[in-house]
């Protein structure tokens, strides 16, 4: 898929750059502000955006590869990144997964036909204390039981919730 960055996300660029002492301050914020725009991290925005601040294609693909909260493939309209680590692990993520990917009929890694979801399992959310978690889109999710997935499925489906981002 080709992708090219338009006049307008290149003003907002200018701008955000403006606000930073540093043009590689200004890295995360963009890559974020890309991702919006595109739905995704592709990698000709990356390499735009490496010229747009004048750093090194490696150093924003770094950053980008480090992130999980970046996505590098089109996602879902709602990314569900379930926490694999060991809290949330011994909290339960197992199971979780296991129902995510029977609820949804698809694997990791994968999309459902109808473009709503994607399912992902990530490193440590950063929310240990209230283990297990799943991010979706900009938003967490805490103290997940299968209960609380269904009905939380339901709610993305009927647009109940909205869990920030794209
Ligand atoms: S181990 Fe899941 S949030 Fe830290």
């Amino acid at each position: 898929m080709s992708f090219k960055i338009t006049e307008e996300f290149r003003a907002k660029a200018d701008k955000l750059r403006a606000r930073y002492p540093r043009p590689d301050a200004a890295l995360i914020p963009l890559l974020h502000e890309l991702q919006r725009e595109a739905g995704y991290v592709p990698e000709e925005g990356m390499d735009e955006l490496a010229r747009l601040l004048g750093l090194p294609y490696s150093r924003v693909k770094a950053v980008v590869t480090f992130y999980t909260m970046f996505d590098r493939e089109p996602v879902g309209k709602y990314h569900l990144q379930l926490c694999r680590n060991i809290s949330c692990h011994m909290a339960g993520a197992p199971d979780l997964l296991a129902h995510l990917k029977r609820a949804l009929g698809i694997d990791e890694g994968e999309t459902t036909k109808d473009g709503l979801f994607t399912l992902s399992t990530v490193e440590c959310l950063g929310a240990c204390g209230s283990a297990p978690v799943m991010q979706v889109n900009d938003g967490y999710f805490e103290k997940l039981d299968t209960a609380k997935l269904d009905a939380l499925l339901d709610d993305l489906r009927h647009g109940r919730v909205v869990p920030g981002g794209r």
